[in-house]
């Protein structure tokens, strides 16, 4: 499926989403190549990977197995992919998990919190590194990271998960400082809750569940992460490196439990 979009924002280039296969990743993949990118779907999850190409068309997107925390695989896929199309324009580094919610530290194990750093910060370092070997020689590229809410705020996930997001956001600023002078540009994005797979297995909601939104009437999709994606992906945001920008509808300005405009409890 070619893009038939008049204003193709991406028209013309190349980009990998690691956890493609489904959720935020599979929304990001679509609205790639809606928008005219050729794109490279990077997922532990064959089967779905396989059955998102097939759904939109295998000329735009391609999907190859790779576990982000495995660095020969992260290798393998950005070799691949300018094997196939020639160049990297885009990297998202989007794929995520998330460990069980234990209230407290004392029943958190080491080894669950090494797999989500593995996976989180680990697989975004490995990521950014391996778009980066191919991008410098161009001087152009644009490598993205989705953090989370809990980049910026404590309380709200797991300690794996917080500290893993924390430091997505340490690293993205410490790309972009070294990376500015190959005219390449690191940001991060951090959405609020959307009920996607891991998200309602933490919460133990389920995907009609309403998630407390500060815009009222709104509810948080990944159609709106795709859409930040999108825009950090363009050349429209050609000035823009180092950011964090957060995407929760205000939702980490304020408490919503004790405040100026929720006073008193009710
Ligand atoms: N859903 C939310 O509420 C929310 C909020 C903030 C941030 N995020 C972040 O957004 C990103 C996407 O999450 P989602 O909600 O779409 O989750 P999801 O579970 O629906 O999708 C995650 C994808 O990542 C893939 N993946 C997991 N481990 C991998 C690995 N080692 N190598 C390659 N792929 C792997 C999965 O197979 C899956 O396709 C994650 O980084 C997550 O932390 C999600």
């Amino acid at each position: 499926m070619a893009s038939t979009n008049p204003i193709a924002r991406l028209a013309n280039k190349v980009a990998i989403v690691t956890g493609g296969a489904r959720g935020i990743g599979e929304c990001i993949v679509r609205s790639f190549v809606e928008h005219g990118a050729k794109v490279v779907i990077a997922d532990i999850r064959d089967d779905l990977g396989k059955s998102v190409c097939e759904d939109i068309g295998v000329g735009q997107v391609c999907f190859i197995h790779c576990d982000v925390a495995v660095e020969s695989d992260i290798e393998h896929v950005v070799n691949a992919t300018i094997a196939k199309y020639g160049k990297l324009d885009i990297m998202v580094n989007n794929a995520g998990i998330i460990d069980e919610p234990k209230l407290s530290i004392l029943d958190n194990d080491k080894s669950d919190f090494e797999r989500v750093i593995g996976v989180n910060l680990t697989g975004v370092f490995l990521g950014t590194k391996h778009a980066a070997r191919v991008m410098i020689p161009n001087c152009n590229g644009s490598i993205i990271t989705i953090a989370s809410v809990a980049s910026i705020t404590g309380g709200c996930a797991s300690h794996a998960y917080t500290s893993s997001k924390h430091g997505v956001v340490g690293l993205t600023k410490n790309a972009a400082a070294e990376l500015g002078k190959y005219q390449i540009r690191v940001n991060c994005i951090s959405p609020c809750v959307i009920p996607t797979v891991i998200a309602c297995q933490f919460f133990n909601i389920d995907d009609t569940s309403s998630v407390y939104s500060n815009l009222k009437g709104k509810t948080l999709e990944a159609k709106d992460v795709a859409n930040a994606t999108l825009f950090l992906a363009s050349d429209e945001s050609g000035y823009i490196s180092g950011h964090n920008m957060v995407v929760d509808g205000g939702y980490s300005v304020l408490n919503p439990t004790f405040g100026l405009f929720s006073w008193p409890p009710k």
